[in-house]
């Protein structure tokens, strides 16, 4: 039996896998058992933001392992401290609560949104259409795609979801009795769709009017990816609470929270916690991580490399017009729409060593570490062509809903 057929066996089957068993990486590449290289442009769905192998994070990583490798939260741990520290200094938000994950980030953001709203009779609690916030039953429960939550009714009371971009619909469901807000200033899961100018500015003008809180989810957009480093610095607006994780801890398990004055002491002692949130070895992957993100033009590369993905695939959009239907996306968060499934794209993508994911039936995403090249968006664009103009000439095999 291979692993693929033990896996198979042993585990609760809730994941297709891709047909590959990785052996190793190193940069922006990952290099299979049976000897194959791959250019990874999903980069670990948007963890892997300094690519595989990175040397400060290992440095980081085998220092403190030697240290400590877990405290108990009775004690202060010093790597947590640190990397609060250059969260808060850099986004000048007030206070920080470290989880293992984004969906439990989320949880964190809805436990102080109920604990904030409690007192002001502010109980509703909203996500946005189409988007992505975890797999936990505070994280479903703001969200509305069936495939996620089907089955697992009853959800949270008093949360519910507004149409992503939908002025209107916001309007009509925001009052006195909103506590909340979470959204995605670029959804990821549904399709690298960035939320419009007025939207956003509507939004922040209902909670001048009534007083609730916005949470933003930079659980993927996050730490850089777009080129600033948070996604909704893109917009010049202030929220209240901030989810992140993925891309901080350097591959290791990280997340957490930042909150402003506003919420700053809305947690007290023992309302709130978790054995493991907040990892020092994690921590030390995230300073790390977070220091050479912010200290090593990691950011600009994101953009000028990004721009000129983005520049390539609106070439590749005007040759092949019948088949690509947008092409959008900020820095190293892009998005291909196709008018086509895109899941059979990427597999054509792989067998020619280049790794993407397909999300939204027709999205091509491409979420690649940020140290990604020009030369290897070329060496991309030479696969991307390849593998688009085989499905136009075959007339597009797989048609997308
Ligand atoms: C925007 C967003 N929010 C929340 C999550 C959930 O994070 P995790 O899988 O770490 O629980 C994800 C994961 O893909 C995400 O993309």
């Amino acid at each position: 039996m291979d692993n693929f057929q033990k896996e198979h066996e042993l585990f609760f089957n809730t994941y297709k896998r891709l047909p590959l068993e990785i052996e190793s990486g190193e940069g922006c590449y990952l290099f299979s058992k049976d000897g194959n290289k791959y250019l990874d442009l999903f980069g670990g769905l948007a963890v892997n933001s300094l690519g595989y192998s990175h040397p400060k994070i290992i440095e980081a990583i085998e220092k403190q392992i030697r240290k400590y490798n877990h405290l108990s939260n009775t004690f202060l741990q010093t790597p947590q401290v640190e990397l609060a520290e250059l969260l808060l200094q850099q986004t000048k938000y007030k206070k920080v609560f470290f989880t293992n994950s984004g969906t439990e980030a989320i949880e964190s953001a809805m436990k102080l949104v109920r604990k904030w709203g409690k007192k002001k009779n502010k109980v509703n609690v909203f996500g946005m259409s189409n988007g992505f916030s975890g797999r936990t039953y505070g994280a479903l429960s703001i969200m509305d795609k069936e495939k996620y939550k089907s089955g697992y009714e009853p959800f949270l009371p008093n949360t519910s979801v507004i149409r992503f971009n939908d002025v209107d619909d916001l309007i009509s469901k925001v009052n006195e009795t909103t506590g909340g807000i979470f959204l995605e200033f670029i959804q990821g899961e549904g399709g690298i769709v960035p939320a419009s100018k007025e939207f956003i500015e509507q939004l922040f003008l209902l909670r001048e009017k009534f007083d609730f809180l916005i949470i933003a989810d930079e659980i993927q957009a996050g730490i850089g990816r777009t080129g600033k480093f948070f996604c909704f610095e893109h917009y010049n607006v202030q929220p209240d609470v901030i989810c992140f994780a993925k891309a901080v801890g350097g591959g290791l398990p990280l997340g957490g929270i930042l909150g402003n004055e506003k919420v700053a002491d809305v947690f007290t002692v023992g309302v709130h916690g978790t054995t493991f949130g907040g990892n020092p070895v994690a921590c030390c992957a995230g300073i790390a991580t977070v220091k050479e993100i912010l200290e090593n033009g990691i950011m600009q590369n994101a953009i000028e490399v990004g721009n000129y993905f983005l520049e390539k695939l609106c070439m590749s959009k005007n040759k092949f017009p019948n088949f690509i239907k947008e092409v959008r996306g900020k820095g190293m968060m892009l998005g291909v729409e196709l008018t086509h499934d895109g899941s059979t794209v990427a597999e054509k993508m792989l067998e020619n060593g280049v790794l993407i994911n397909c999300t939204n039936v027709n999205v091509l995403r491409l979420l690649p570490p940020l140290i990604l090249s020009k030369e290897q968006v070329d060496d991309a664009m030479k696969v991307f062509e390849k593998v688009f103009s085989e499905f136009s000439e075959n007339n597009f095999p797989v048609t997308a809903k």
